[in-house]
């Protein structure tokens, strides 16, 4: 892949000097972070960051969402301290639309490598699950120009527990493991571990073959918005989640909600 050569962080313009993290910049080895307090969206903050030229690379990470969001509108609970909610900003040559899969095996290898005896799996399109629950997620959106890659995982149950519309199907880390490394250390795991598989030989092939390990879909029977009842069976070379109905064609799932069918025996 040919990359335009990184623009300096100073072209981000006017961030708060109480927000950058000079430290974190150097030891992560990205153009820039930046770690605020509270934020609406870090999403917002880092397409911001790209249309100023921000680099790619560049990381916002917040302690508070007010305007946390998810996939189809949906908002995302970030409370302060209960989470990594990052954003990464990333350039033209990373677009694929099996982005939001590429990120979600290198989140899910990276909170296996830094919580020990952790097991993730990725659930098309965007899901992180420890235990067949939601234990965080992946928001790639691009605002008319490179594509910015939203990270939200829970780290902490919140006070009272999670809302009951989620039906019990959250979880946060400190649910899972014994001991969770401080959100520091996981939000640079991530980064690191996102931006290694991006400049990989072969990152999309790559990214696919590890997720048919971690798939938390395989063999379920599901119900697609898309295409109705059946068999997941994999994801395609496009992404795209492959099902098998029950008289044995496939099709190829390209958007819309998807849920498991607890079948008989499960
Ligand atoms: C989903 O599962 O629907 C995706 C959730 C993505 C949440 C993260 S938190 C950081 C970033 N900022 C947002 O507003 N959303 C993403």
């Amino acid at each position: 892949m040919t990359r335009p050569p990184p623009s300096s962080p100073e072209a981000a313009g006017d961030v708060p000097p109480s927000v950058r993290a000079p430290a974190l910049t150097a030891s992560w080895g990205v153009p820039l972070v930046e770690w605020w307090t509270v934020l609406g969206s870090t999403n917002d903050r880092a397409a911001e960051l790209s249309r100023r030229g921000g680099g790619r690379g560049a990381v916002v990470v917040a302690d508070e969402q007010t305007e946390g969001r998810g996939r189809r509108g949906a908002s995302w609970l970030s409370v302060p301290g209960g989470g990594v909610w990052m954003s990464i900003v990333l350039d033209e040559a990373d677009s694929a639309p099996q982005l939001p899969l590429l990120v979600g095996v290198a989140c899910a290898e990276a909170l296996e490598q830094v919580c020990p005896g952790l097991g993730v799996g990725v659930k098309w399109p965007n899901d992180l699950l420890v235990g067949g629950r939601k234990v965080g997620g992946v928001l790639v959106e691009r605002a008319g120009g490179p594509p910015v890659v939203g990270i939200g995982v829970n780290v902490r149950v919140p006070q009272g527990g999670f809302p009951a519309d989620l039906g019990g199907s959250a979880t946060a880390l400190e649910a899972e493991v014994e001991s969770v490394p401080a959100r520091e250390r996981l939000a640079e795991a991530i980064v690191r571990r996102v931006l290694l598989r991006l400049d990989s030989e072969e990152p999309v092939g790559d990214a696919l073959s590890a997720l048919a390990a971690r798939d938390a879909l395989y063999g379920r029977e599901v119900m697609t918005e898309q295409a109705g009842e059946g068999v997941a069976v994999g994801v395609d070379p496009t992404g795209a989640l492959l099902l098998e109905r029950a008289d044995g064609t496939r099709v190829s799932v390209v958007s819309g909600r998807v849920r498991s069918v607890p079948g008989p025996g499960r």
